[in-house]
């Protein structure tokens, strides 16, 4: 390359690639080069890596973030592949998430990832970028923001980590932290014990190793085309994983085209095959909320999807993996079965094969080259069509004057099936402060046939929508035996967790006219899973005056006063079924 040409005043800047790109900043565009020139040569780079293909690379590691502490090996070996390809890689951060150290939920702080993923994809001058995220509001967010951004983009996850040992038995997060809590809340299992498997639950870095929000997003994100298929589920710790990345930075380099930008991959074909897989796997319902938001932020797939298709595709869809929590297994099970190829091989018959990927083949074409029509897998972790593990449906979604706006259960992971066909009465707490006082009181006037409601959870009422569906046992219940009831709410649940649970009812029970904010003890509760419905066996007029009531009393009131991202939050935030985004993000922008 000859420098030189870059300074020419009599020749235009023609080329719109790495540093070329926007030179309207300083309103004269070779002054604009020739600053951008300089601060990045006291970066160290020759004027040949100036004029190549500028691959970004998120990193979004951090201290707090366990999940992702090989990102430092992913991005060396993603800058590998953009270099053997003649790309030039350079890494800049955004906010990191995880679970466990986002107060007061990180659901709460996905949105503001979205928000700095895409700004600073737009502001900063690559040709496409690769995001590296994996633990579980990270991909999401990554995906919606990058869908804005609207550059190619090409997810890169970190990757489950292994299992550990207690007793001789596996174990891992988190479907076993919680069981074995429980267990231990009920007396089941001694304090040594607990503590010896606390060691044990995320013995290396990597997500969760489970069918969890983690694994879902990863096994949707390799099913959008958007990744590798085996980098759905290569181990964090395994050389795979470095292999996927290098692959991805390959892969990063060809993709610098108009072509490749995700607007024009993803298409309604995509998100139904995305679909396809979050019931076959039994995914998480957590994904139902965020594919909702990375669906509207789609211009051309908007509104095209909502919550019923999900209902519609569950129908049609067998739970076919083996993992917990609907299952027995881990996975690294799930990728020695032959993982996401093992998978869409097996779900052929229900997918659209013409959705394209980021490489340009079809996702016919890519299942063609894998090479797995022989299938060489065990057929006990990914089960053939013929024999799932459970018939259909395993997300399901439920409407009724309770849940107008929908809610979703995961049918599949109920522990007792009796469950999802059940009526009883309510028991409410008002919120996870009042939850936490009472639950277990060994007065509560709670029985088995009870239904367990939690309020005050939702998008708003307790910023961030929490993962505090999952509504404990009351231990009188628990130590009696009882291992499931129907809980109720507005709020989310890990991906990880089982049981008879309805959540994101919508809408919340702070919105001022919610049926669900005025449900009170002693109501019937009905849920016909089957028939889709969840009710309020309580006349309407009765509803109607309780819900004037608690008009007079309280409202959503003071939402507009909050500073800072809290006021942003509340004034902005949507309900569960549009994704729990901000209403300014939406494709279709605020209503
Ligand atoms: Fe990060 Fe589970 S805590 S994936
Ligand atoms: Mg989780």
């Amino acid at each position: 390359p000859n420098p030189l040409e870059d300074y020419d005043l009599s020749r235009p800047i023609t080329s719109k690639v790495g540093l070329r790109q926007g030179l309207a900043a300083y309103g004269d565009a070779h002054f604009s080069l020739f600053l951008r020139k300089a601060f990045i040569k006291a970066a160290g780079y020759g004027e040949d890596a100036l004029t190549r293909p500028v691959i970004g690379i998120i990193n979004t590691g951090s201290g707090f973030n366990p999940c992702h502490a090989n990102v430092p090996q992913l991005i060396e070996a993603v800058k590998r592949g953009v270099q053997l390809s003649g790309g030039l890689p350079i890494e800049f951060p955004t906010i990191s998430l995880h679970e466990s150290f986002s107060s007061p939920t990180s659901m709460y702080l996905r949105n503001l990832m979205s928000m700095d993923t895409e700004e600073m994809i737009k502001a900063q001058p690559l040709d496409a970028c690769i995001m590296i995220g994996g633990c579980d509001k990270t991909v999401p967010a990554q995906l919606m923001g990058g869908i804005s951004a609207n550059k190619p983009v090409l997810p890169l996850v970190t990757g489950p980590m292994m299992p550990g040992s207690h007793r001789g038995k596996r174990i891992g997060a988190c479907t076993d932290c919680r069981n074995n809590w429980a267990a231990y809340r009920a007396g089941f299992i001694d304090i040594e014990d607990i503590a010896a498997i606390n060691d044990e639950l995320a013995p290396t870095s990597g997500t969760c190793g489970v069918m969890g929000t983690a694994s879902t997003m990863a096994c949707i994100t390799a099913a959008l085309g958007l990744m590798p298929l085996r980098g759905a589920s290569a181990p964090a710790v395994s050389a795979t994983r470095l292999r996927v990345a290098e692959e991805t930075g390959k892969n990063a380099v060809a993709a610098v085209s108009d072509e490749h930008r995700p607007q024009k991959i993803l298409t309604k074909e995509s998100f139904l095959n995305a679909i396809t897989v979050l019931q076959a796997i039994g995914g998480s319902t957590n994904a139902v909320v965020h594919l909702m938001a990375i669906i509207n932020r789609h211009p051309d797939v908007a509104g095209t999807i909502t919550l019923d298709t999900f209902d519609e595709i569950g129908k049609k869809t067998p739970l076919l993996v083996d993992l917990k929590p609907s299952g027995d297994n881990y996975m690294t099970d799930f990728h020695n079965a032959g993982g996401m190829t093992a998978l869409l091989q097996t779900l052929r018959p229900l997918l659209h094969l013409s959705a394209q990927t980021i490489t340009g083949q079809s996702l016919g074409e890519v299942l063609d080259a894998s090479g797995a029509h022989d299938f060489p897998y065990s057929r006990e972790i990914i089960r053939p069509l013929s024999n799932p593990l459970y018939p259909a449906s395993s997300i399901v979604v439920l409407r009724g004057n309770i849940a107008p706006g929908g809610a979703v259960i995961k049918a599949s992971a109920s522990k007792d099936r009796r469950l999802l066909n059940h009526a009883g009465p309510a028991v409410v707490f008002s919120d996870t402060a009042d939850m936490a006082r009472r639950i277990d009181d060994p007065e509560l006037a709670v029985i088995a046939e009870s239904v367990l409601v939690l309020k005050s959870i939702g998008p708003i009422g307790h910023p961030g929508m929490p993962e505090a569906g999952l509504i404990p046992i009351p231990r009188k219940l628990g130590a009696a035996g009882v291992e499931d009831m129907l809980r109720l709410s507005d709020g989310r649940m890990s991906g990880t967790a089982g049981g008879t649970i309805v959540l994101h009812i919508s809408p919340e029970s702070v919105v001022p006219d919610s049926v669900f904010g005025v449900v009170r003890d002693g109501d019937i509760i009905r849920c016909d899973v089957e028939n889709r419905v969840i009710r309020l066996d309580v006349p309407e007029e009765e509803i109607a005056r309780r819900i004037a009531d608690k008009k007079k009393i309280d409202s959503v009131g003071g939402r507009e006063k909050k500073r800072g991202y809290r006021g942003l939050y509340e004034r902005s935030v949507n309900q569960a079924e549009h994704g729990v985004d901000f209403d300014f993000l939406t494709a279709a922008g605020p209503s």
